[in-house]
């Protein structure tokens, strides 16, 4: 579904991704982990043809990026549904607004329809009476989960999450990570998340991946990553601090 082969990245000479390999299948969760400025949200933006990168390929469903125009990665994009990390929300929108554009600007559904949908996905994340709220009037865990809910409103084939719970408390973070679970297995989207969180890595991933010194290291899965045998991996997901 999505393959990154020998991705190469820099930002002015900064090298970020060096020789970066990833496999993602379809309908799979994929959990991208490392620390902070290895270049998770930077891959997540190379994934969207958000930015250029120096080498290496990104296939979108065999479709190489590099290649297309940017009417194509707009076709590609609308396969997307994005959290970004800062949420980016259109701060002069309300978030009825903020939901309902890409549906605006994509389908010829009526306003009413429009409506019906936006309030079934800020019921989901259980923010109902949100709908005439700005951004400016919501706290970031509530930012977090519109934008949760603006990502799966055009039901998404592939659904990219970029620190979903982080600064959450530990019942919102939860109910997040359990959104991700029944809402994706509902729309049977492909999910990559990129997470530092023990919960969300131990309760949302079938796959984790690890970056580190611009490269992808695999790791064990959910169940074992915790005792894993790769040191680097294991003091991450420990917080064991090298000495
Ligand atoms: N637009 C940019 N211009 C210049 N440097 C950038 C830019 N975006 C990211 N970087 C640099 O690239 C590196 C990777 O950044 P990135 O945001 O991808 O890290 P990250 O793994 O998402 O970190 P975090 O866990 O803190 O979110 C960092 O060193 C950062 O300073
Ligand atoms: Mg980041």
């Amino acid at each position: 579904m999505i393959d990154i082969d020998n991705l190469y990245k820099d930002y002015n000479g900064q090298h970020v991704l060096k020789g970066l390999n990833i496999r993602i299948k379809e309908g799979r969760k994929t959990t991208i982990i490392g620390s902070s400025g290895c270049g998770k949200s930077t891959l997540l933006r190379l994934i969207l043809g958000l930015e250029p990168y120096n080498s290496g390929e990104i296939r979108i469903e065999d479709q190489p990026l590099h290649r297309m125009n940017e009417t194509q990665l707009n076709q590609i994009r609308l396969k997307f549904g994005m959290v970004f990390q800062s949420s980016a929300l259109f701060d002069s929108m309300t978030v009825g607004e903020n939901i309902a554009l890409v549906l605006k600007e994509h389908t010829k559904l009526t306003d009413g329809v429009i409506k019906t949908k936006v309030l079934e996905a800020l019921n989901l994340v259980e923010l109902r009476d949100t709908y005439y709220l700005l951004p400016s009037e919501l706290s970031g865990g509530m930012k977090k989960r519109v934008a949760f809910a603006r990502a799966i409103i055009g039901d998404p084939k592939i659904l990219l999450f970029d620190e979903p719970t982080t600064g959450l408390d530990p019942i919102t973070s939860t109910t997040i990570e359990d959104l991700i679970n029944t809402v994706t297995q509902k729309i049977g989207a492909t999910i990559v998340v990129v997470t530092h969180q023990i919960s969300t890595i131990l309760r949302t991933s079938e796959k984790i991946i690890m970056i580190h010194d611009g490269v992808a290291i695999k790791t064990e899965g959910p169940k074992k990553i915790m005792k894993s045998k790769n040191p680097l991996v294991y003091r991450f997901v420990n917080g064991i601090v090298e000495v």
